[in-house]
């Protein structure tokens, strides 16, 4: 039953039950539907209380639904219906009231909630509007600017701020008693949403919500609709609203921007370990980092949010006192935020250990090493690990290129080793690329997944290679940028291009802020194994010779004047001059469509050898890492959904037109030709068993 109703004396319950979440599916409306229809026929009814079964009240329309023509009863009509009724309504929300959930509410004559719960509109954050009322009522009960707010940004607001906002009425421990125990005198004359006058017109909250959802929602388009909607309901009749609304709605759901955040809302729930790893994790407690720079600080300030206690082990006592100065630059960072308490503070610096001494974590069931991207470093870490932690302990590597299989092939157990790819700032960022090495044991991967959900994480299977899935794609990303710099366009010509695209910053702004000496040390270890045939594009490493490592040194690819903003180098521009010069080279003048073209399809190209290689599982698990790890547009779905809209077809006949060029460089991966010869997409593409 997804809806059950009973009567308990003149009180009415109906309860929304359709595990996990309540999503408001199809038998959910239909149950609904029936309870409207008994709820007319019990006489003598003083209320009816509106709950959910489990953590939920309602996580919103059931997103699973959206590829297929929506099917009646319709939500707005099961609102309508709730309004309809000669009998009160009211809500107890005992749990997350999201998008439809929350329009469930409104449609209540009064609203009891949880203070432990939260309430919003998150379809945004799906590329659609509320579909269902929400930008019609929600200004007429709390006004355009908390509206806006809420709805335009998707972020739900807690029960406190519901109530101080007036989206809902009374706080409660155990809202379904307090619903049924209402008295009818507090009900009678309560006027439901829906018959408020229109919201004032606030042409000042308007212009903030717009230039805000411009900012942080720039190229999407349901957060600007979402403003427009709640600007007519300021001032026309709640019926246009509402008809307004649901076309509005209705064309995003089957449109490319809400089809492609489903999609990665779906594909990071489907990174969950496989059942059968589940049980194998080693449980966690006390976790060794080794080396208290940047990242090993990031990780180590990551484990000890998710209440773990850690060791960070350093050279010497110096550079231990600095790994802790490190993590503590974090702590208090994040206490000036507001991110965490006074009190959460003290117990992270209580958790927190650095030393020299290895011994320290003698009882630790993981260690992480976040130490210098040296071979010999880290095979002489991993033997003071062996010779220190228990014999089960897992070990891993946060190493972004080194091969995680020669490190292993060190230890006496190799199955114990996996790497665990943070990145910076690891306490932030959602990716965490674990990588299966040949001989990477169950245990250590099922513990590599556990260790992601204990810290938030996105967990993404990565195999062994240069770069795992992340930083290949991305130095084929870079590749494919230097080559259009000199051959053509500059830098700033090629970031707003791809900014254009939907990246918060293109590929140099991006490299000025990571330093462009990693990827030039990268370049080094690559020469003896470059392909010798291979085009060698060498503005980067002019770039190093002239000490223009990025922001650091206030110079990269732009300058950085008194450490301020970026400025165009015309220094830089020459460089490419120069290069194709020598290089005898005719430069083309790109268009900026020419350059999405050519970075674009660099980068689908290697994930889908990188899918040949089985170095990742799926095309979803590539969307992921491009999403959460490198800034790829979200609205768009990832690299590879990205490159199904376009379709197999159109990129390889690309390729193939690039390859007259460059037969080496653009050459179609065979997963494209698989794809393109079986009439599939990458989404479907699984490599044999
Ligand atoms: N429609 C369909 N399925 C949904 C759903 C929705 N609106 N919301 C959640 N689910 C599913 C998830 O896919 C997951 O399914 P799975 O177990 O098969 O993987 C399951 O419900 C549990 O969700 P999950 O996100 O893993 O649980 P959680 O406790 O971490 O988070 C929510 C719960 C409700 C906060 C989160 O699922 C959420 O934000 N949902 C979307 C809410 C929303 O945007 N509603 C508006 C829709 S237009």
């Amino acid at each position: 039953m997804s809806v059950n109703m009973h009567r308990v004396g003149d009180v009415a319950f109906v309860t929304l039950d359709n595990p996990p979440v309540n999503a408001i599916g199809l038998s959910v409306r239909s149950g609904l539907m029936r309870a409207i229809e008994w709820v007319a026929t019990e006489q003598n009814l003083s209320h009816v209380v509106l709950s959910g079964v489990g953590k939920c009240f309602a996580a919103g329309a059931d997103a699973t639904e959206f590829d297929a023509p929506p099917k009646a009863p319709h939500l707005p009509d099961v609102v309508a219906g709730i309004e309809q009724s000669d009998v009160p309504w009211v809500a107890a929300i005992n749990g997350l009231a999201l998008g439809g959930g929350a329009e469930l509410t409104l449609a209540c004559n009064y609203r009891v909630i949880s203070p432990n719960t939260k309430i919003g509109f998150p379809e945004v954050t799906l590329g659609v509007v509320p579909g269902a009322g929400g930008t019609q009522r929600l200004p007429r009960l709390i006004g355009v600017a908390a509206a806006i707010d809420m709805i335009a940004t998707g972020r739900p607001v807690s029960a406190a701020k519901g109530l101080s906002i007036g989206l809902v009425d009374v706080l409660s421990e155990d809202p379904v008693e307090a619903a049924t125990k209402i008295e009818k005198s507090t009900l009678v004359g309560i006027r439901l949403a829906a018959n408020n006058p229109s919201a004032q017109l606030d042409e000042d909250a308007l212009k903030q919500g717009r230039a805000m959802v411009a900012k942080k929602f720039a190229n999407q388009i349901a957060p600007a609709k979402a403003i427009d909607l709640i600007e007519i309901s300021c001032s026309k009749a709640l019926a246009y609203g509402l008809a307004q609304e649901r076309e509005a709605f209705l064309t995003f759901r089957s449109g490319p921007q809400s089809k492609a955040l489903r999609h990665v809302f779906f594909a990071e729930r489907g990174a969950r370990a496989p059942k059968q790893l589940k049980s194998l994790a080693v449980a966690l407690d006390h976790v060794a980092v080794v080396g208290g720079g940047t990242m090993g600080a990031g990780i180590a300030y990551a484990l000890l949010n998710a209440g773990l206690k850690v060791t960070v082990l350093e050279t010497d006592s110096e550079a231990a006192v600095r790994a802790r100065d490190n993590v503590e630059k974090i702590i208090k960072a994040s206490q000036a935020r507001g991110l965490i308490s006074d009190r959460d503070a003290a117990d992270r610096r209580t958790n927190l250990e650095t030393t020299s001494d290895y011994s320290s974590a003698a009882d630790a069931t993981l260690a992480i090493e976040a130490a210098f991207e040296s071979m010999e470093v880290k095979k002489a870490i991993f033997e003071a690990l062996q010779a220190n932690l228990p014999p089960d302990a897992i070990l891993a590597t946060n190493t972004s290129y080194l091969d995680v299989d020669e490190i292993a092939a060190n230890l006496d157990d190799p199955s114990r080793l996996l790497g665990l790819h943070f990145f910076a700032p690891a306490h932030i960022m959602k990716l965490l690329e674990i990588v299966k090495g040949a001989k990477t044991g169950q245990m250590a991967l099922a513990t590599g997944y556990a260790l992601a959900t204990r810290l938030g994480k996105i967990p993404v299977v990565a195999g062994v290679c240069d770069g795992f899935i992340g930083n290949r794609i991305l130095a084929r990303y870079r590749e494919a940028a230097d080559t259009v710099f000199m051959d053509g366009s500059t830098p700033w010509e090629i970031d707003d291009a791809m900014v254009e695209f939907g990246y918060a910053m293109g590929p140099y702004e991006a490299q000025d802020l990571s330093g462009l000496d990693i990827a030039h040390a990268n370049r080094r270890r690559q020469d003896a194994t470059r392909d010798p045939k291979r085009r060698y594009v060498p503005i980067a490493d002019r770039m190093i010779e002239l000490g223009k490592l990025g922001r650091k040194t206030s110079a990269g690819w732009y300058r950085y004047p008194g450490g301020g903003s970026k400025v165009e180098d015309p220094i830089v521009a020459d460089l490419a001059l120069e290069e194709a010069h020598f290089a005898g080279l005719t430069r083309t003048d790109y268009t900026a469509d020419q350059i999405r073209e050519r970075l674009l399809m660099a980068m689908i190209n290697e994930a889908a050898d990188i899918l040949f290689e089985g170095i990742a599982a799926s095309a979803s698990d590539i969307d992921l890492v491009t999403v959460h790890g490198y800034g790829f547009p979200r609205w768009r779905g990832g690299l590879m959904h990205y490159a199904d809209s376009l379709g197999v077809d159109l990129i390889v006949q690309t390729l193939d037109q690039l390859a007259i060029e460059d037969p080496i460089v653009w050459r179609a991966s065979p997963v494209l030709r698989d794809c393109q010869e079986r009439g599939i997409s990458l989404a479907d593409w699984r490599r044999e068993a």
